[in-house]
């Protein structure tokens, strides 16, 4: 089966891991703060934590920026459930944004409509998590401008997204936002197998993370509670002052991560390939076949996924061929408020009704940066062959 996605995974990185193994320290050693420092200095960004995963790095930014009981935040329905998730973990409420069908983000129209009939309710959200939905960035100057106009944090969901850029810079900059989170699964940018982090140029916000990350345990002299201390207390001293999880990186996994991130740059280059080759190859036959709508061939996106849009009645038609002829399609996503659980919430069908309609036509086609060219032709001819079978039977 060719996958929609993969990790690269080369004898350098198998190298750097092993080191780890033979070495003192497996976890809390030198290579979790070296990888962090690399990630801040690719993004050019001030702090980076880096976590277990990137839901633990959603629900520790979620946790810095005071997100609790009573309070209200946005997100996109496209996306992974962790990005609504992670409010619910603090008891906050959720709710979304319906999506822009041609950047399939967050639409900003819609934005700004929900939030003038949510300041006349007084229920503004408290903040906003906007995802970068398969490596393209939303409009954050856009979103920042809301932000500040109706007083909401603003939390970068860009797992998709490291090595992407939104006007000439690196997605993770922070500039029009409080923090930026990443996700290293296999299947996305750069990989550290499970993994994450977050970066900001908020020092308050960096240490409150920090905290909650870490089982909200510090030696840091400037945090620690004076009225609890003795004299007798030595340098063995620390202090819980959070109710934190341990949501600690190993450095096992800092390696991998550090060891990946000198391709990054590789990597986008090698997807944007794949994205214009199919680009190329789809646009010339959507004149006489049934239309498939392709993503924005934008040079800025990090191409994490390539989704095209079928008629809604071929999805499932076109799932089944593709998966028939091993090649491992996917669909990206169901929308949030379609689970179950943000059903029983009081969401249904019909409430974000683009995002319902891009889901019924959606179909993710394999990219990643070792996708060789003969299976990319193999997606090619197959998605030729499959429209061309459906519009005789169309035609019927
Ligand atoms: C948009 C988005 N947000 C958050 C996550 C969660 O990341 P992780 O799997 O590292 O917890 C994912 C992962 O699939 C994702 O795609």
């Amino acid at each position: 089966m060719i996958p929609y996605g993969k990790q690269d995974i080369i004898q350098a990185d198998i190298d750097a891991v092993v080191d780890v193994l033979q070495n003192q320290f497996l976890t809390q050693g030198t290579q979790v703060p070296a990888f962090e420092k690399a990630i801040s200095e690719y993004c050019n960004v001030e702090y980076c934590i880096a976590v277990n995963s990137g839901t633990s790095a959603l629900h520790v930014a979620c946790l810095a920026l005071d997100i609790g009981e009573g309070d209200l935040v946005w997100t996109t329905p496209i996306t992974f459930v962790a990005s609504a998730n992670c409010a619910r973990y603090c008891g906050a409420d959720i709710d979304f944004v319906d999506i822009d069908p041609v950047t399939r983000n967050l639409s900003i129209t819609q934005l700004a409509e929900k939030l003038e009939i949510a300041e006349k309710a007084n229920r503004l959200p408290k903040a906003l998590v906007c995802v970068h939905y398969a490596g393209q960035s939303c409009d954050m100057q856009a979103i920042n401008q809301l932000g500040q106009r109706y007083g909401f944090k603003i939390i970068e969901d860009a797992s998709h997204a490291l090595g992407a850029k939104y006007q000439n810079k690196l997605v993770g900059n922070c500039q029009y936002s409080d923090c930026t989170v990443f996700s290293f699964h296999p299947v996305k940018p750069i990989t550290t197998a499970e993994g994450g982090a977050l970066v900001t140029n908020n020092s308050a916000l960096y240490q409150k993370a920090t905290l909650h990350a870490k089982h909200g345990v510090t030696r840091d002299d400037s945090l620690l509670e004076p009225q609890y201390r003795s004299v007798a207390d030595g340098d063995w001293y620390y202090q819980q002052i959070e109710l934190g999880y341990n949501y600690r990186l190993s450095d096992i996994h800092a390696a991998l991560g550090l060891s990946q991130l000198q391709r990054i740059d590789t990597y986008i280059q090698r997807r944007l390939h794949v994205a214009e080759r199919y680009q190329h190859a789809f646009e010339a036959q959507s004149t006489t076949l049934p239309q498939l709508t392709l993503p924005q061939l934008s040079v800025d996106s990090g191409w994490h996924l390539y989704v095209v849009e079928l008629p809604f009645q071929l999805r499932k038609l076109a799932f089944d061929y593709f998966r028939t002829h091993k090649i491992g399609v996917n669909v990206h996503y169901i929308p949030v408020h379609l689970q179950p659980y943000y059903q029983k919430l009081g969401f249904k069908q019909g409430d974000f009704p683009h995002a319902e309609s891009f889901y019924a036509g959606a179909i993710t086609l394999p990219i990643h940066p070792n996708l060789t060219l003969p299976e990319q032709e193999k997606v090619i001819s197959c998605m030729r062959d499959f429209l061309t079978s459906v519009s005789h039977q169309l035609n019927a």
